[in-house]
């Protein structure tokens, strides 16, 4: 038996989870092998734990003896002067070379009916350009406009790290300098039964998942993301999620807000007008910054009360974009294992005993999870809380049609461009309700704010009777 079968098995035996090997004789030396890899990522003493706590006990919600909502920054109004204090600090950092971006992508595109990562989905609904393709034309955008490099971080999962390294390979980077993409995979954690056992896949293969964005924490410290940050200058990484098709790429005065308050990580909220969003809400409980996710409104049953009006109290939804400085994430790091789970009863699909494959019709296991924004709460500087309007800024992608969905993301961002396109002088036609009747779809490449849109477009006419794309170059068509 070679060393590292070795240490396994002890592993294996001394936390009880001997049926991981119930088909070893079966397997030949390549099965071998990868039973030994899975096993070689787990973390036996976290297991356990998570397990003891989760599954053999009734997990406890945290007693909060007071819950608040957070002190929040009214959506940017250029003409406040806080907000042009906020930019000045913000367009400083980003010519100095101080930000890097950091893309969380592990997830599928698997609840839209799309096979493969999320980022190579075709949002453009006119272009057919993709999440990945919109994300990076901001940022070689904003690299022109301020004469900087940002270094793109991008967190992948093992299901679609290779996928997503190879579209960014066929599609040239999108005009991107490869040696500023990197590409970092997250960790796997097993997934558990009832019992708190781990579940086979397949006779060589743990059924695994993805350990939750907050894996991020960990692999920005294990693939030396805070190491090449520190060597280019960079103390403070944007954070933003690749199924935001809207999401303002290092957005100036984010970035100056946190600046100025001397933040460890900071993050944007947007309004919720109904308690059940699929959001999370950010709140302080016992005076400390937290962010309870959506699926776990109903232990605190105050977060989803409403005003005499009807106005949710705690309305700081969370679009989940978030400033981190460098140091901090470090910090995180060093205390991880003070850094909450969260647990979700799933169908697991699995292998029996005799070697059959189920494919379960209700919840049989659980999945362990961390999120980033569980970080909010270890930060000793007070985070920043800005508000957003959502159109132009959150167009979560989760699925094709209905709320917070691909048809919606489409219709936001037309009615957002046509914005753009009324200030121009060339007015949209709207139907009864104010919504814009033609599609419309505008290159970052050529304009990344309204007033950029505005100052290309002098002099020109734009033909609003049809839709309409305005590529780079600001010629019309695609
Ligand atoms: C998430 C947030 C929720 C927020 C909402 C905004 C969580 C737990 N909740 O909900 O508070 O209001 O987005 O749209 O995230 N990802 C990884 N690795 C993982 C898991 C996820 O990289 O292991 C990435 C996904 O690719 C995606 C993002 O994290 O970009 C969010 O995951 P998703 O499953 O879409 O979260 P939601 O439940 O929609």
């Amino acid at each position: 038996m070679n060393p590292i079968e070795q240490q396994l098995r002890e592993a294996v035996g001394k936390f009880k989870q001997d049926q991981v090997f119930r088909f070893w004789d079966e397997l030949d030396g390549g099965g071998r092998e990868r039973l030994l890899g899975d096993l070689s990522q787990v973390d036996f003493s976290l297991m356990n734990r998570l397990v003891d706590t989760w599954v053999k006990n009734t997990p406890k919600a945290e007693p909060f003896e007071r819950i608040e909502p957070v002190p929040v920054i009214p959506v940017v109004d250029p003409a406040r002067p806080d907000a042009q204090e906020a930019l000045a600090v913000g367009e400083q950092a980003l010519r100095d070379g101080r930000v890097g971006l950091f893309l969380v992508a592990g997830g599928q595109g698997t609840r839209l009916g799309f096979d493969g990562p999320k980022g190579s989905y075709p949002i453009g609904g006119l272009t057919g350009k993709t999440l990945f393709q919109y994300h990076a034309e901001k940022i070689i955008n904003l690299q022109r406009h301020y004469d900087c490099v940002l270094p793109w971080y991008i967190m992948v999962s093992q299901a679609n790290g290779p996928a997503t390294q190879s579209f960014f390979e066929t599609n040239e980077y999108f005009g991107l300098n490869s040696d500023d993409v990197y590409f970092i995979t997250q960790h796997m954690v097993p997934c558990v039964d009832d019992q708190g056992k781990f579940m086979l896949e397949d006779r060589d293969h743990l059924a695994m998942n993805p350990n939750g964005h907050g894996g991020c924490i960990q692999a920005m410290v294990e693939h030396k993301v805070l190491d090449d940050a520190r060597n280019r200058g960079i103390d403070t990484l944007c954070y933003f999620q690749v199924d935001n098709w809207a999401v303002k790429v290092a957005d100036p005065y984010f970035i100056g807000y946190h600046l100025q308050a001397n933040a460890e990580m900071s993050s944007k909220n947007h309004r919720k007008h109904k308690p059940r969003e699929a959001v999370g809400v950010h709140c302080l409980c016992d005076g400390v910054y937290h962010v309870i996710e959506y699926s776990e409104l109903d232990i605190y049953p105050q977060l989803l009360e409403t005003d005499a009006n009807g106005n949710v109290v705690y309305y700081a939804g969370n679009p989940a974009i978030h400033i981190l400085s460098v140091d901090f994430v470090q910090r995180v790091y060093d205390n991880f294992d003070q850094f909450p789970w969260h647990l979700a009863h799933k169908k697991i699909p699995f292998i029996d005993e005799g070697g059959q494959r189920v494919a379960p019709e209700s919840p049989n296991g659980y999945k362990f999870e961390t999120f980033v924004f569980d970080a909010l709460r270890m930060a000793t500087h007070e985070p920043v809380a800005l508000e957003i309007e959502p159109p132009g800024e959150y167009t979560p992608t989760k699925q094709f049609e209905g709320d917070n969905s691909v048809v919606a993301a489409r219709e936001s961002m037309t009615n957002f461009w046509a914005k753009w396109l009324d200030a121009s002088g060339s007015s949209v036609p709207r139907d009864a309700n104010g919504k814009a009747t033609i599609a419309i779809e505008i290159s970052p490449l050529f304009a990344r704010t309204c007033d950029e849109f505005v100052a290309k477009s002098a002099g020109k006419t734009w033909p609003v009777g049809s839709d309409l794309i305005v590529s780079e170059d600001g010629s019309v068509g695609g």
